[in-house]
């Protein structure tokens, strides 16, 4: 088969041109990264298991009546997505202290927030995606009032969804990303879930131990990445057969 047209190529992700007008093939590739790629390596695996967990956790926001970009998974790396134009900020929504906000804040990584807190960061890899307000991205015009009303309630949807998921199967999440697009139909546009939901986008404990199961386990080398993706995948039911 005739390789696609490729439109664009991120650091763990390349996007090629679907096979009708308005799609577009999702290809997870094996690449990590952190610290604004200065580390990097190939975890041999890691494409296969983000694309099927992005696919349960994006099905499964689509049967809580989340809209989202997901359409169907092609193959072990490849999904099918909606085309979308991708508003320009991180969303950040965090249930416990960890990463950069315990660092920011000086608090100890696990305490337990008042209530999840949804951060906004410019996606821009050359400023190493910083944090802004609502006021830059009304002043800036990244998104509009009304959408940051609707950003806001996408988030707050589907951290309730993930946490009640990964509590299921005993995971406490920690914190999470998504990005989020605009996809027009006739006069009206809609915001919806787009990119990926995944252990790189997530952070993700045992309930009991407090392990690590999401990327902090390759930014702090903690051991095995596919180990602990692997156990993710195992406890929810998605198991990818071969790389
Ligand atoms: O690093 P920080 O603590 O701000 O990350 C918060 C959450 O957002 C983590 O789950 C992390 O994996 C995710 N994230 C991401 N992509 C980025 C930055 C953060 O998926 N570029």
């Amino acid at each position: 088969m005739a390789r696609r047209k490729k439109i664009y190529e991120g650091k763990a992700k390349t996007l090629y041109e679907g096979p009708e007008p308005g799609t577009i093939v999702q290809y997870f590739k094996d690449d990590a990264t952190a610290f604004n790629a200065e580390k990097k390596d190939v975890i041999e695996g890691k494409g296969v298991l983000n694309n099927m967990l992005s696919e349960y956790f994006m099905t499964g926001l689509t049967n809580v009546g989340i809209p989202n970009h997901f359409m169907k998974r092609l193959n072990m790396r490849e999904q099918l997505v909606r085309a979308c134009e991708i508003i320009p900020l991180e969303v950040i929504v965090r249930n416990y202290a960890a990463g950069s906000m315990a660092k920011r804040l000086g608090m100890d990584e696990g305490t337990q927030l008042p209530r999840p807190i949804v951060e906004y960061c410019l996606k821009n890899d050359k400023l190493g995606d910083p944090l802004v307000t609502e006021e830059h991205i009304a002043a800036f015009g990244w998104a509009t009032q009304q959408d940051m009303d609707d950003i806001l309630s996408l988030a707050l949807r589907v951290n309730d969804f993930l946490a009640g998921v990964m509590y299921g199967v005993g995971i406490k999440l920690i914190d999470f990303k998504i990005e989020i697009g605009r996809v027009y139909e006739g006069d009206f546009m809609r915001l919806i879930v787009a990119d990926e939901i995944s252990p790189d986008s997530c952070r993700l404990w045992d309930i009991e131990t407090g392990q690590k199961l999401d990327k902090d386990v390759f930014r702090r080398d903690l051991g095995s990445l596919t180990d602990a993706y692997s156990e993710v995948a195992k406890r929810l039911g998605v198991m990818p057969k071969a790389s």
